[in-house]
């Protein structure tokens, strides 16, 4: 299987589905977070161009903010994203827009690969990373930074342990699935889930780690938004 995976010409074989759909109420402006310029353009433009132009990746569905559906799909007719196949309406949560966009995939996907609108600078060398551990066994993989600082678990203001870090990492987007596992993982409940891999992980999926990439920040504050432009 392992030939099959991530643009061997197999068509329709690797799917990326792009979380844009939240309203970025900790950005603060007048727009959904997907919408805030990042130079010229709109955030969701970058993950959107990178996704087109990766050989690795055979079609596209974006999960867009609720109301702002038309706007993203002229977005994708602006870049020439002909890989673009949907433009869903998203959820309440960011699982429940990643299901709107999953129930899109077509049934000839072999690995679905999920990505943050709010992660735009998406190097391809992070998406060949992470398909490798698909031809191993693995039925996931997840981009990982090391912590950096020491973390203490606190209760009511008050410092209750330090954990121990050696065994602590952070996760990034995007991350990649074999397509049946992810199905799998969001026929159950999903709700609670901040990303994808928590929910194959706790079906019994085991999940690879790939080294991740600082540039992937994810843009949660203008402070975010500004570092991000400034690495453009
Ligand atoms: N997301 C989504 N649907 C939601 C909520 C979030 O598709 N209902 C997406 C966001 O668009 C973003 C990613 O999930 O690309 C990570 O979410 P986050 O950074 O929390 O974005 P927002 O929820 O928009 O921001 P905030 O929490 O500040 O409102
Ligand atoms: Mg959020």
């Amino acid at each position: 299987m392992a030939d099959r995976l991530g643009g061997s010409g197999e068509i329709g074989a690797t799917w990326a589905l792009i979380a844009a759909a939240g309203s970025g109420e900790r950005l603060g402006i007048d727009r959904p977070k997907a919408f805030a310029a990042l130079g010229e353009r709109p955030l969701l433009a970058e993950s959107l161009e990178r996704l087109e132009s990766c050989e690795l990746v055979d079609a596209i569905v974006v999960a867009c903010p609720p109301g702002w559906e038309e706007p993203s799909i002229l977005l994708a007719e602006e870049l020439a994203a002909s890989k673009v196949v949907a433009c869903v309406t998203g959820g309440a949560t960011r699982a429940e827009s990643v299901a709107a966009a999953l129930a899109e995939v077509g049934d000839e996907a072999l690995v679905v690969l999920v990505h943050d609108a709010a992660r735009p600078l998406l190097d391809e060398a992070v998406v060949q990373r992470l398909l490798g551990p698909l031809g191993e066994g693995y039925e996931g993989a997840v981009p990982v930074l090391p912590v950096a600082d020491t973390l203490k678990r606190v209760r009511d203001g008050a410092v209750v342990e330090t954990v121990a870090r050696d065994e602590l990492v952070a996760a990034q987007t995007p991350q990649v699935f074999l397509a049946d596992t992810l199905r799998r993982a969001f026929a159950g409940e999903f709700d609670g889930a901040t990303d994808c891999a928590s929910l194959v992980e706790r079906a019994g999926g085991r999940v690879a780690v790939v080294e991740g990439d600082p540039k992937l920040l994810k843009v949660t504050t203008p402070a975010d938004l500004a570092l991000v432009e400034s690495w453009l």
